[in-house]
């Protein structure tokens, strides 16, 4: 990992976008900090005045005076302080609502290719911690350093004034007191880097064993992937260790040189007062303001590391907000109002990789109402016909119509919309039944989701649930059975009534009895939409207008079930002849 600057110009001018719009409030903060360290820089001047004008002279009336002033700048600093640090926070917190909204939405329009690419830890760290730490940046970085500054400077400013000689004995440890507090961050941001490098596989170790327990469980690796989280973790325990040394070390140094120097002081100042060089009161404010004089002079180094950390992780979310996602709908989209269905492939070649064709010259049409199948060997490119038909991804070479024109010329929401699809990994959210079916979508009401479910023939079954439609859906469907959840997923592609239907696998864990109904229903459901529908068992597409034949991603074979079957040797003929030799109609 390359050293990132604690300050990147760049990227901060990029941040103050979303500062801005809360600028008075961070300017407000900024006024009431400048009065928190005025307030703070006048204590121990006060105590001075105290002891030298009343305490010193044996003068109490005069007294009443800079102890009442005392009182007022102690209260005036919790105010202050409260106020400042309230401001502070309701801007970070504003600005870390603007940026995580701004990523999720990004997150939702990046395509299918970037998802791919990118972990889901990957992108929960972005929305996350990431944003967190950048909000720390915003509370306690960048502004703390500068009023950190202002106050080392104003501090240093009034010691100067005070008398000259013990300023220059005091100032004269910040140089090694600077020294040993640079090495010991150094040490430590390293180890830290460390700790978090390993965290993030411990998080992603975590996630995909709990996600898989069940898998975990059945196989009884129980005690293995113990075993290996163990190690995991003992390599975090090591290397938090190996910082805890560090960070232990210098409290306590930092503890030793801070007395000594307060020691150091009161020799010199002592010295001097026997001197009559200053006076007593000159020598307790050099002492009130030595001890509010290092906290800052140590924490630089702090805050410093923390504004690296935060400057990594606004590059990082900013990388992310620059990724744009190729598939987009063009300037001119089109919108047709109705569509008639027509498909049309032509020479369309296709792959995931630049280099690895999937898909090799396709080429077929689909006349509007026409209702096809295609079958083929498991990764012989069924599901990425669709997925490009969706537009998912865009074709490599050739180009795919829709009612003549190029799907690249529609505007994309649109065309998703006319086109209903079953996926095959098929999903469903932690919510409702009904939820599942409509996805929130406003014109979506439960006559809608239950005329749906009525035509896969669930509305039966649901209706025997206490909740009916409204009965709670678990994380990814867990309380359903795979058949169950396909029967959803078609329902809610039933649902959204779109010009176009397309079912991959649909069927495929169903029972047959309830199979030979649910075609009845496709049937009629699918009415005289255009429709697509991919199938491993050919009896699922007996009543197909036309069949497609894919083998390593290209179109091999056309036609009906009865001209299909004549082909001697043919692709169709093997796979009927496999289905039907186990008995199975
Ligand atoms: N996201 C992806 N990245 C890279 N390769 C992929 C991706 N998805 C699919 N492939 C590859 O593309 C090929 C075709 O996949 P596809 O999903 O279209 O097959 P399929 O015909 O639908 O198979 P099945 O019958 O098992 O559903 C396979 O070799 C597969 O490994
Ligand atoms: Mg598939």
């Amino acid at each position: 990992m390359h050293d990132v600057p604690a300050v990147d110009v760049h990227l901060i001018r990029r941040l103050w976008t979303y500062i801005s719009p809360y600028r008075l409030l961070a300017a407000l903060s900024l006024v009431l900090l400048a009065g928190v360290n005025t307030v703070q820089l006048a204590q121990p001047y006060l105590l001075k005045y105290a002891i030298d004008e009343s305490i010193a002279v044996s003068r109490l009336d005069g007294l009443a005076y800079p102890a009442m002033l005392f009182l007022f700048v102690v209260f005036m600093e919790f105010f202050l302080r409260f106020g400042q640090l309230y401001t502070m926070e309701i801007v970070g917190q504003n600005v870390i609502y603007d940026l995580r909204c701004a990523i999720f939405s990004r997150l939702l329009t990046l395509d299918a290719e970037f998802h791919n690419k990118n972990p889901v830890g990957r992108l929960m760290t972005r929305v996350t911690s990431d944003v967190e730490a950048l909000q720390e940046a915003l509370t306690s970085g960048l502004v703390l350093i500068l009023a950190d500054l202002a106050k080392i400077l104003g501090i240093i400013a009034i010691l100067l004034w005070l008398d000259l000689h013990l300023a220059a004995a005091t100032l004269a440890v910040i140089p090694p007191m600077l020294a040993v507090s640079w090495y010991f961050r150094r040490r430590m941001r390293a180890t830290y880097r460390q700790v978090r490098k390993i965290v993030a596989r411990l998080n992603t170790f975590l996630q995909e064993q709990v996600s898989g327990i069940r898998l975990v469980q059945a196989f009884c690796r129980e005690r293995e992937i113990e075993a290996r989280f163990a190690k995991l973790n003992e390599e975090h325990r090591d290397a938090e260790e190996r910082g805890v040394v560090f960070d232990s070390a210098f409290s306590a140094v930092a503890e030793l040189l801070g007395t000594l120097t307060l020691a150091w002081i009161l020799w010199v100042g002592g010295r001097r007062i026997l001197g009559d060089g200053i006076t007593f009161g000159t020598l307790v404010a050099f002492v009130g303001y030595a001890q509010r004089f290092f906290e800052p002079v140590q924490q630089l180094s702090q805050r410093y590391a923390v504004m690296q950390s935060a400057m990594a992780s606004t590059e990082r979310l900013f990388d992310l907000l620059d990724t744009h996602p190729r598939i987009v709908s063009p300037v001119n989209a089109m919108e047709p109002a109705r569509l008639r269905g027509e498909i049309i492939f032509e020479n369309v070649t296709f792959g995931y990789a630049a280099d690895q064709p999937v898909l090799r010259n396709v080429s077929f049409r689909i006349a509007p109402g026409e209702k096809i199948a295609i079958v083929g060997w498991t990764g012989s490119g069924k599901s990425t016909v669709i997925r490009l038909l969706v537009r998912l991804y865009d074709v490599q070479g050739g180009r795919i119509l829709l009612d003549g024109i190029d799907l690249r010329d529609f505007d994309l929401m649109h065309l998703r919309r006319s086109i209903g699809v079953v996926v095959q990994d098929h999903f469903l959210f932690s919510g409702t039944i009904a939820t599942n079916v409509s996805l929130d979508h406003p014109k979506i009401d439960a006559r809608r989701v239950t005329r749906a479910l009525d035509a896969v023939g669930m509305s039966r079954r649901i209706a025997a649930l206490p909740e009916g439609i409204d009965s709670a859906v678990a994380e990814r469907g867990g309380n359903f059975s795979v058949g169950e959840k396909q029967l959803l997923s078609f329902a809610r592609a039933l649902a959204f009534e779109s010009d176009v239907m397309v079912l991959d696998e649909a069927t495929a864990s169903i029972d047959t009895g309830s199979e030979a109904a649910l075609q009845h229903a496709i049937e009629t459901a699918l009415g005289d939409r255009t429709s697509i529908i991919i199938a491993h068992r050919l009896a699922a597409i007996r009543q197909v207008d036309r069949i497609l034949v894919f083998h390593h991603g290209m179109l091999t074979e056309q036609g009906t079930h009865s001209e299909l079957i004549k082909i001697k040797d043919g692709l169709y003929r093997a796979l009927h002849d496999l289905q039907t030799e186990g008995g199975r109609p």
